[in-house]
């Protein structure tokens, strides 16, 4: 079945399940957003159902908590939870600092607070994520609805005056309409080109009134683990400053596609 699945998908998948083994019975979970947390969603259910491993589950997202419940895993707020042992998200992009992009699933508020709610956070990605400046993936920015073009008119000045190659911000759409959150709010993505300094961008962006969020995150992501489509996953764990290689089997993950 693995075989039917396209390269990027496989190198998803990979990342994904080299996680999810990861994972120690009786931990408090992150559960990000988008297609790659989804392949990870798939892989905890089947080890919830092989191994009877049992794990509290904070989803990022409305998406995700719909999959993680149907595949049978306890999902409970973050309120309920606590703080969480480990959240493991995908990425949009990262650098050498393991600084990355989110959002654009449109999940990054969410995603920021489940993330920095946790003792560490792992991306899982393939590789094409990976970058030497961040920039080329637009920088999505939470606003609230109120005024947000007035939000917009400010960033794009702010822009001007930093170190980014664009300063052209685009309120996401959904068909006619804009595209709006889990939290009701609406998302402008930034099309930067490469950002120089990403902490002074991040902390200029919030202090714009109607910013909820920016999809910058520093200081947060604790290790990735990158994905190839034959199985190989390199496993970069910036704590210890170390990175190994391993290979994920895909005969031993039918169970997790018959979900699908
Ligand atoms: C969701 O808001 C994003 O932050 C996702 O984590 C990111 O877009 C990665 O998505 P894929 O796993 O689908 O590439």
């Amino acid at each position: 079945m693995a075989d039917t699945l396209a390269p990027i998908d496989r190198a998803k998948f990979s990342a994904a399940r080299c996680a999810a083994e990861m994972v120690e019975d009786g931990m408090k979970l992150g559960l990000g957003t988008g297609s790659t947390a989804a392949w990870l969603v798939r892989c905890l259910a089947e080890r919830v159902r092989e191994e009877g491993l049992k794990l509290t589950c904070v989803p990022t997202s409305a998406r995700t908590a719909a999959l993680a419940r149907d595949l049978g895993l306890r999902v409970v707020a973050l309120e309920e939870a606590g703080w969480l042992d480990l959240t493991i998200d995908g990425a949009d992009e990262f650098d050498a600092d393991l600084t990355l992009i989110k959002g654009g699933g449109g999940a990054l508020l969410q995603e920021k607070i489940v993330a920095t709610a946790s003792d560490r956070m792992l991306v899982i990605t393939d590789a094409t994520k990976e970058v030497r400046a961040l920039g080329a993936f637009a920088l999505p920015v939470e606003v609230i609805p109120f005024g947000w073009q007035a939000s917009r008119m400010l960033i794009e000045e702010l822009l001007g005056a930093l170190d980014v190659m664009g300063t052209k911000a685009s309120l996401r759409m959904n068909g006619e309409r804009p595209f709006v959150t889990d939290e009701g709010n609406h998302i402008l993505d930034l099309a930067l080109g490469r950002i120089g300094n990403p902490r002074q961008l991040s902390l200029a962006l919030n202090q714009v009134p109607g910013v909820v969020e920016n999809g910058l995150f520093i200081d947060v992501c604790d290790g990735v683990i990158i994905g190839h489509a034959d199985g190989r996953v390199l496993i970069r764990d910036a704590l210890a400053g170390t990175e190994k290689e391993e290979r994920i089997l895909f005969e031993d993950t039918d169970n997790i596609f018959r979900d699908i």
